[in-house]
């Protein structure tokens, strides 16, 4: 791989050369999906991605489904039936191979065509979006799996990189004025039942990665005796007028 000196270069909408920033121990690199399966998380590393650089005209699925704003889950059955060209059934092809490889290993993975957010941060003391920097939790041992076939991609955040938002002396300040209590056992009970112990900010001089076009990722989640800390992540800021985008996510 290339190193890149512009971590974020790769939000462009078409699949591209993925370039891996050079010091960025969090993330490993392998060759397949068994290998991206098999391999886990372990010491500085907990994102792992198989680089792709896709054939097919995932655009054209896109626009073919032309859906309203929001997110919206796309079934089976709806991505079966858009007439597309050759081209964008190739892209249709990928996709539904990625879908039945994680559906063997017992994953649920949903496609989602998100043509913008619909939220809003006005008074709230800690967003808790998918736009915010965060991370994603689990019960149980589990793993986040994505790949952003189209528009613009997910980024990520080195641990280091990042502090929660509860936190900062301020932030907790208010949540505890919210909370109406003392910071205790409750109070955590009460940031965890918000998700607001999820969310996190960038450090000064901060470095985010992108997560960039057709690569599978798969991305360490918090849970009891996780290995490695959680990866933070976000949902790309929503630029008007730019095109929807298409997203596998388990
Ligand atoms: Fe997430």
């Amino acid at each position: 791989m290339e190193p890149s000196s512009d971590p974020l270069g790769a939000t462009s909408s078409g699949p591209h050369r993925f370039t891996l920033p050079p010091s960025y121990d969090c993330i490993g690199l392998v060759d397949s999906f068994d290998e991206l399966l098999e391999t886990p998380f372990s010491g500085d590393v907990n994102a792992l991605c198989w680089p792709r650089e896709l054939p097919g005209d995932f655009h054209e699925i896109v626009r073919m489904l032309d859906t309203g704003t929001g997110i919206n889950s796309i079934s089976d059955a709806t991505l079966n039936a858009l007439p597309l060209s050759a081209a964008g059934r190739v892209a249709r092809v990928i996709i539904a191979a990625d879908r039945q490889r994680l559906r063997q290993h017992h994953l649920e993975p949903t496609l989602d065509c998100i043509n913008g957010y619909n939220h809003s941060d006005e008074g709230v003391i800690i967003p808790t979006h998918v736009q915010s920097w965060h991370v994603d939790s689990a019960t149980d041992e589990a793993d986040t799996w994505l790949c952003t076939y189209s528009g613009a991609p997910s980024e990520g955040l080195q641990n280091f990189d990042a502090m929660r938002r509860v936190d900062d002396p301020a932030t907790r300040a208010q949540l505890l004025q919210m909370y109406g209590g003392h910071d205790d056992d409750g109070f955590l009970d009460f940031l965890n039942e918000h998700f607001f112990d999820l969310h996190y900010q960038p450090l000064p001089g901060a470095r985010p990665w992108s997560f960039g076009v057709g690569h599978l990722w798969k991305i360490a989640c918090l849970y009891d005796g996780s290995p490695v800390p959680p990866c933070v992540h976000r949902a790309p800021p929503t630029i008007p007028g730019q095109p929807p985008r298409l997203l596998l996510i388990s």
